[in-house]
């Protein structure tokens, strides 16, 4: 069993370029005290067009919320991200792409061949009337196309919307539609762990689901037999052969929209999240500078997807906006073998390693051995980020993969935030395992009574999340929904900004995240609407009703628990939970597959008829003694029932 300290200090030896603790502070002061120079002055880390006169003019009150930053500077992305590092390190790698076998020879991708790339694609874009402000959704691997054709939307202003590979034909339709998408693109199939995703095929099962007028770009990237139809399909890689390698970059609002990306909420329907463009990439260039501390000439490696916000801001933004060397892994950390990350982290020499606590707990299973055979002698930053990391894994982490030489910043935030909103800053922040410590700059927390909505005021104390002013990374709307984002983000808690997480603050004013406190769970590190399941459980005709919770998992963080009623006419069977789960894997996608299904003849609910389900949670919790009040359910005995069948699989 690894010890896990209290407080780890800066480890000795580490050497901050950026600044030491007292500038960091001094820093944090100035962003609260005057946000419009301190952002004023971060602005200028990007090359505007036509440079900004305003910098914050921002709004939190309910009914009335705005969010604008640097809304007269004109810019555009894919220009900070490629154009103007060409002159000075256009022979640098952009990307490395390190496929899924480790057998195929990794690429490394110039700026200035990121820069063709880009440029044809944009052109392939525009050849298919795509036009600015038109939407585009992206539904591809972990392969350098994704980072170019997300480029190539920024180029010609149009907004991508990328749609996780893992999700399904039902939720992929769902996103063209929601979003009203002109194109979508994808590829033939996807290795991932030596198995392949056929996302062609899913890509056609959902376009069954959308306008005839949906073109659809392939990249054929194994060269897989998909079926073709012509005059919807375009072959990608033969058209960027026959486009111009120059496309002129559009000149875009600050507030022009960036890019949609879906998340679950506590509702059924997942909110389409609309990031700008110029306050997201300051946010997300100045949060990959400062919490990894990066330096020129480091080579940086996040390992989410693309399809999540993290691969946005943290594998293409932030790095490519800084002129960093940036690694795409098309695999999974246990292919060939439990040592894949680390001889990744070896072969590249990778000085900064972002990954989720789930995969450092499913690697700490299989022992340190693997982690020792390969040299981490480059690593100076480890990175934690999607849900609490448990001090078991952080220790582990901080002692073979760190060394106990590297600084963990173990970030929170969220697809709505953009960019790290509690992290500490490698060098000048001691960490405390399990704890985010404290807010980067500009980022106001505050923790508020989840009843009385009061500000606690003490260092010491514990309740919700808020966050009491915009910062420039901050989400815009929900596409298509501004009430819906008002009503989701600033109604509950009156003049905030509400996370949806529950915290704890310590007397050192460190925070320490408890989790959300609505229906949504953290699977793994992957966000999931109950509500979301539950529809798709229901959908099937052999359910009647269904409650879904989340309950302690010891690899994924939280599991999915569903409690399911079926119509009365049909009977439990195994037979029944396999095809309930795989249906479920179909509706939304593998990541929403329940883990257990209890057969549930009733659900406790209130006489309004309202499901409890603080009860469901605790059942699901093995955590009899705490149901609290029960008398108010219509019929107290589906409890008893319930926990006499628990987990009965
Ligand atoms: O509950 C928090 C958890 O993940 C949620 C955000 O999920 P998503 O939008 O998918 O973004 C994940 C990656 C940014 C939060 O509301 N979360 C994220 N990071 C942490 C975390 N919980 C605790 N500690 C973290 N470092």
């Amino acid at each position: 069993m690894t010890q896990v300290p209290e407080v780890k200090e800066v480890p000795p030896g580490f050497e901050n370029a950026h600044a030491d603790a007292a500038k960091y502070r001094e820093m944090y002061k100035e962003s609260i005290t005057d946000p419009e120079k301190f952002w004023g002055r971060e602005g200028k880390r990007l090359d505007w067009i036509t440079p900004y006169t305003k910098v914050k003019n921002t709004d939190f009150t309910f009914g009335h919320v705005d969010i604008k930053w640097f809304e007269d500077g004109v810019l555009n992305a894919s220009v900070n991200c490629i154009d103007r590092h060409l002159a000075t390190r256009g022979d640098q790698t952009a990307i490395i792409f390190e496929p899924d076998d480790p057998e195929t020879p990794a690429q490394h991708i110039t700026y200035k061949e990121l820069s063709e790339k880009v440029n044809r694609f944009a052109n392939v874009l525009s050849s298919q009337g795509v036009m600015r402000g038109d939407r585009v959704v992206i539904y591809l691997p972990m392969i350098p196309e994704a980072a170019y054709a997300m480029l190539a939307c920024a180029r010609i202003g149009a907004i991508h919307s990328i749609v996780f590979a893992g999700f399904s034909p039902d939720a992929l339709a769902n996103r063209i539609n929601d979003s009203g998408a002109k194109v979508v693109i994808t590829a033939d199939t996807a290795p991932r762990g030596g198995r392949r995703t056929p996302l062609k095929a899913n890509a056609d099962a959902a376009l069954l689901h959308c306008s005839d007028k949906v073109r659809c770009l392939v990249v054929k990237h194994t060269g897989d037999q998909t079926t073709w139809i012509d005059g919807r399909d375009v072959d990608v890689k033969a058209m960027m052969e026959n486009v111009s390698p120059d496309c002129p970059a559009r000149p875009m609002n600050a507030e022009d929209p960036l890019f949609i990306l879906y998340t679950s909420g506590s509702t059924g329907k997942p909110k389409g999240v609309v990031h700008t463009t110029g306050g997201y990439m300051v946010y997300a260039a100045m949060t990959h500078q400062y919490t990894f501390d990066y330096h020129d000439g480091d080579v940086f490696w996040c390992t989410a997807d693309v399809g999540w916000v993290t691969g946005h801001s943290y594998i293409v933004y932030g790095p490519l906006a800084n002129g960093a060397t940036t690694v795409m892994f098309e695999g999974v950390p246990t292919y060939p073998d439990a040592g894949r990350f680390w001889a990744v982290c070896e072969k590249h020499k990778v000085n900064q390693f972002y990954t989720a606590p789930t995969a450092i707990r499913s690697l700490m299973g299989q022992g340190p051995e693997w982690v020792e055979k390969y040299d981490l002698s480059a690593l100076k930053v480890l990175g934690s980020v999607g849900e609490p990391i448990n001090p078991e894994a952080w220790a582990w982490y901080d002692k073979y993969v760190g060394k106990g030489k590297c600084p963990i910043v173990d970030t929170f935030w969220q697809t709505e935030t953009g960019g790290h909103m509690l992290t500490p800053l490698p060098g000048a922040t001691p960490t405390k395992p399990g704890s985010a410590t404290r807010p980067f700059f500009g980022v106001k927390p505050v923790v508020l009574d989840p009843q009385t909505a009061v500000k606690q005021d003490e260092t010491e104390t514990e309740g919700v999340l808020c966050i009491s002013d915009s910062w420039p990374g901050q989400m815009r709307t929900i596409w298509g929904d501004h009430e819906r984002f008002q009503e989701t983000y600033f109604s509950q808690y009156k003049g905030y900004y509400f996370t949806g997480d529950g915290c704890r603050r310590d007397s050192d004013g460190y925070y320490w995240i408890t989790g959300r406190v609505d229906d949504v769970i953290n699977v793994s590190g992957h966000r999931m609407g109950t509500a979301e399941v539950e529809s798709a459980l229901v959908a099937h005709q052999a359910v009647a009703e269904a409650a879904v919770v989340g309950y302690p998992h010891e690899l994924k963080g939280q599991g999915i628990y569903a409690y399911v009623t079926l119509m009365n006419d049909v009977e439990p069977s195994d037979e029944l939970r396999k095809e309930l789960e795989k249906w479920v894997r179909t509706e939304i996608g593998p990541i929403a597959k329940p883990d257990i299904i209890q057969w549930a003849p009733g659900l406790p609910k209130t006489r309004s008829g309202k499901i409890m389900r603080r009860i469901l949670r605790k059942i699901a919790e093995n955590d009899f003694g705490s149901l609290g009040d029960t008398s108010t359910l219509a019929d107290p005995s589906v409890v008893d029932e319930l926990i006499e069948n628990r987990g009965n699989k």
